[in-house]
């Protein structure tokens, strides 16, 4: 095991071919909101609470009605297959052995059915709706048919945010062959390896529901250019009716669109700018939570994601009144550095870490965390 989450990061980029480290790793643009997004965490400092007995600590809590052992979800990710073959299956495995319920992305590349038949942990389904309503309503059919009981409708991803990685590497699929794609892939044989045994990626759930034929090109513009720009609040309406468990909103970046959430009737809003990967320079969540924490109260279950890669740091979202933390790369790392052991190691150095946390902060519950147990070391904007 590696010492800590930034570790499995190293070797991850080490293990995975340029394209497709710079694909998990990169943000929107010059990456001003991502880097913002961990730097935030850092501008936190704990207030200790010394000569406390902490012989006994409890990171178990509540999320959106399952239980969890500590406030942390693994958040959904597209496109997993070009970690790690089948992916999204040994995500969803790890979160259940570590007591996490799971998100599995619209872009997921192994089938939701599959992923159930792997697990019987908590799983929930990620949802981008496109122009068809058919599609979707599909997808949370099919979903729900297979026990997965929350929906996480993600709304800040009318388009694409501009990613130049993707550019400079020529990261389109399928991928086209180029001089320095073919240096790049002749340097990763591991990956290359796996890939070729495994067959690529492919977008499998959604081409289920959208009748796409088993070719990446036509999955991925189903996802992107189909995608329904026309989206509106309106629409949770529609929602509502195609959907009967939780509804949580994914991608709220300020307290007028959550209280929109919260009027809507919605059961949970995640703060979250994508982890930086769409709009450049959108507001940091982990500097939101407090004023939409204090503003929604408990109407709704606040969730918050972006930048998180210390256990430390989920504590510090949950004292400034996050239900949970969304889990975004840390795991990706874990399984591209380790394959499905990395995403274990991950997950439970989390959990160490959070424990330590607890402990050295004299707050050895969740529910003990509050605003008391942090202050910022600057005035956040
Ligand atoms: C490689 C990658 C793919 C992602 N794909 C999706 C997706 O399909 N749906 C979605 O709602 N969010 C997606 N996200 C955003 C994550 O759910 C989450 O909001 C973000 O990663 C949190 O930031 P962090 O990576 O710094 O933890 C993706 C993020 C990454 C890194």
């Amino acid at each position: 095991m590696l010492p800590n989450v930034m570790d499995y990061r190293r070797r991850a980029r080490k293990r995975l071919p340029r394209l497709a480290f710079d694909y998990l790793e990169g943000g929107a643009e010059d990456g001003i909101a991502m880097a913002r997004n961990a730097s935030a965490y850092a501008e936190l400092e704990f207030r200790p609470d010394v000569l406390v007995d902490v012989s006994e600590c409890r990171l178990e809590t509540q999320v959106l009605g399952a239980a969890s052992a500590m406030p942390a979800i693994v958040g959904p990710t597209g496109l997993n297959g070009l970690f790690w073959p089948e992916a999204d299956i040994h995500l969803a495995r790890a979160a259940h052995e570590a007591g996490l319920p799971f998100v599995l992305s619209t872009a997921s590349t192994s089938l939701l059915e599959a992923v159930r038949a792997a697990t019987s942990g908590e799983l929930w389904l990620q949802l981008y709706v496109q122009r068809d309503r058919r599609i979707a309503e599909h997808l949370m059919d099919r979903a729900w048919r297979n026990g997965y009981t929350v929906l996480f409708l993600t709304v800040d991803v009318p388009v694409h945010g501009n990613r130049d990685h993707d550019k400079r590497n020529g990261f389109k699929l399928p991928l086209r062959p180029s001089r320095r794609l073919l240096l790049d892939l002749a340097s990763h044989p591991g990956w290359c390896w796996r890939m070729l045994r495994h067959g690529g990626p492919q977008l499998k759930n959604l081409a289920v529901s959208a009748n796409a034929r088993e070719n990446i090109t036509e999955q991925a513009a189903v996802l992107s250019r189909q995608m329904d720009l026309a989206l509106t609040w309106e629409d949770l309406a529609w929602l509502r009716r195609a959907w009967r468990g939780r509804i949580v909103v994914k991608g709220i970046q300020g307290l007028a669109d959550a209280r929109r959430a919260q009027a809507c009737g919605m059961d949970g809003i995640v703060l979250s700018n994508h982890g930086g990967r769409q709009l450049e320079s959108a507001p940091c969540p982990l500097e939101i939570l407090p004023e939409v924490a204090a503003s929604l109260g408990r109407s709704l279950e606040i969730l918050v994601d972006g930048g998180v890669r210390r256990g430390s740091d989920i504590a510090k979202a949950a004292a400034l009144g996050a239900r949970a933390v969304l889990l975004g790369r840390a795991p990706l790392y874990g399984l591209a550095a380790r394959g499905p052991v990395g995403v274990r190691e991950v997950l439970s150095i989390l959990r160490a870490e959070l424990e330590t946390t607890l402990r050295l902060l004299g707050r050895c519950r969740v529910e003990a965390l509050d605003a008391g147990a942090v202050r910022w070391r600057r005035t956040p904007p």
